[in-house]
C-alpha cells in the first residue's frame, strides 16, 4: 500500500499542530522537584468550582449509558440569557478548536483564498488546508494583525478572513475605530472570523467585541471558548456566535453528540459563576502587572498583553531558553515555531507561579 495514493490531496504536507508539552511528557525528560506548565494558556486556579459542584452533585456517572443532548440545549440557553441574544445564534461545540473545524468543512471549497496573520492560531492554516483551501499569510506588523496588509490581499476568491484578537502568541487586539474602518472597506462576499478565545482578559475599552459587529449585520462569525477564563479546558467547550442563517450551516456539519453530559453540565454552571470568572480576570491582571514591572526592572523587553500569556524577548535562541526553563522545572513556549526566534510566550500564573517564574529568569541571567 502507498499511502500516498490514498490519502486526500494534500493532507501529507499540512505541518502537524504542535501543542504546548504537558507535564507528563517534562517529568520523563527533566528531574526537577516540580515542574509548573506555562505554556497553555490554561487558567492557573484550577476549573470553575461550581462547574465540578454540579458535576459531583449529580448522578451524571450513572447515567453514561445514555447519549447527551445533541444540541446542548441548556448552554445555548444560558448563552442566550447573558448575550441576550436569540439561541438561534448560538451554535456550541467541543472546544474552539471544533467551532473553527465546523468553519472550515462549512465555507471553504477548494481553491477558496482564506487570509490569516502570522504569526496567529494554527488552526486556521490546518483546517484551510485540510479543506483544499488556499492560505494567503499576511505577517503581523509591530507585533498587531495588519488589516490593511490583509485588506490589499482581498481578490475575487476570498472566501474567509481570520481574526484573533487577542492574537495568540503576542496578545495585541484591534482598535474599535481600525476594525470599523476594515469593515467598511470589506465586500459582502466575505466572511470574518474573530477569534476570542482570549476576549474576556481584555482589559483595553478600545476594543469593541465581535458581537457589536453580528448586531451591526456583518458577516462575522465569533469564536469564544470556555477553556480559559473558567478553566475548563479538559471538557473541551467552545461555542460560535453569528446570525441565524450562518449558524445553520455550521450545524448542519457538526457531529450529533459533540459535548458529554458532563461537559453540558459544567459549562451551565461554569457559566453562572461570577465569582471565579471575576478571580480569573484578577489573577491574570495582578500577575501581569507583577511580571511587566520585575521584566522592566530587568530591562527585559516584552509586548504589552490583553491576554493571559506575555510574548517576552529574551534576546537568546528560544530552543535554548526553552530547555533551561525545563530543566527549571518550567514549560513555556518557544517562539522560534512562529518564527520569532528570541521569544518566548508564557502564560501568566499564580503569583507564586509568576515569582518562581521570575527567579528562574534570574538564574539564567546569572549564567
Ligand atoms: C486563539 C485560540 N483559539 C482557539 C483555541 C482553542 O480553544 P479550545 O480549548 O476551546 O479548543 C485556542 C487554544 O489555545 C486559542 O489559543
Amino acid at each position: 500500500m502507498k499511502i500516498e495514493n490514498l490519502v486526500r490531496k494534500g493532507i501529507l504536507e499540512i505541518p502537524p499542530y504542535i501543542p504546548g508539552k504537558s507535564k507528563e511528557e517534562a517529568m520523563k525528560e527533566v528531574r526537577a522537584p516540580k515542574i509548573i506548565k506555562m505554556a497553555s494558556n490554561e487558567n492557573p486556579l484550577g476549573p470553575s468550582p461550581l462547574a465540578v459542584k454540579a458535576i459531583n452533585d449529580s448522578n451524571l456517572l450513572n447515567n453514561l449509558h445514555i447519549y447527551p443532548e445533541g444540541n446542548s440545549p441548556m448552554v445555548v440557553k444560558e448563552l442566550s440569557e447573558i448575550f441576550n441574544i436569540p439561541e438561534t445564534w448560538i451554535a456550541v461545540s467541543n472546544g474552539a478548536d471544533n467551532i473553527i473545524t465546523l468553519i472550515g468543512h462549512s465555507f471553504i471549497n477548494e481553491g477558496d483564498e482564506v487570509i490569516i496573520p502570522f504569526p496567529s492560531f494554527a488552526m486556521y492554516n490546518i483546517i484551510t488546508r485540510i479543506m483544499g483551501g488556499v492560505p494567503i499569510i499576511v505577517p503581523l506588523k509591530d507585533f498587531h494583525i495588519d488589516l490593511e496588509g490583509m485588506l490589499n490581499k482581498v481578490t475575487k476568491k476570498t472566501k474567509l478572513i481570520f481574526l484573533c484578537i487577542p492574537n495568540n502568541p503576542t496578545g495585541t487586539i484591534i482598535t474599535e475605530k481600525k476594525l470599523n474602518n476594515f469593515f467598511d472597506s470589506l465586500s459582502d462576499n466575505i466572511l470574518v472570523i474573530i477569534d476570542e478565545a482570549y476576549y474576556d482578559f481584555i482589559t483595553d475599552n478600545n476594543y469593541k467585541d465581535a458581537l457589536h459587529y453580528i448586531k451591526e449585520n456583518r458577516n462575522v462569525i465569533a469564536v469564544r471558548t470556555l477553556s480559559k477564563i473558567l478553566g475548563l479546558a479538559g471538557l473541551r467547550v467552545g461555542y460560535a456566535i453569528a446570525k441565524d442563517e450562518i449558524i445553520d450551516c455550521l450545524l448542519r456539519v457538526r457531529e450529533p453528540f459533540p459535548l458529554t453530559t458532563i461537559s453540558q453540565m459544567a459549562a451551565v454552571n461554569g457559566l453562572r459563576d461570577k465569582e471565579f470568572f471575576e478571580k480569573s480576570r484578577q489573577v491574570v491582571k495582578e500577575g501581569k502587572e507583577y511580571l511587566y514591572n520585575e521584566l522592566t526592572k530587568r530591562d527585559i523587553e516584552y509586548i504589552p498583553t490583553q491576554s493571559n500569556f506575555i510574548f517576552i524577548n529574551m534576546k537568546k535562541d528560544s530552543r535554548v531558553i526553552f530547555d533551561e526553563f525545563l530543566k527549571n522545572g518550567i514549560i513555556i513556549r518557544p517562539g522560534y515555531i512562529w518564527g520569532y526566534d528570541h521569544y518566548i510566550r508564557v502564560s501568566i500564573g499564580t503569583m507564586e507561579e509568576n515569582r518562581f517564574f521570575i527567579k528562574t529568569i534570574d538564574k539564567l541571567l546569572e549564567v
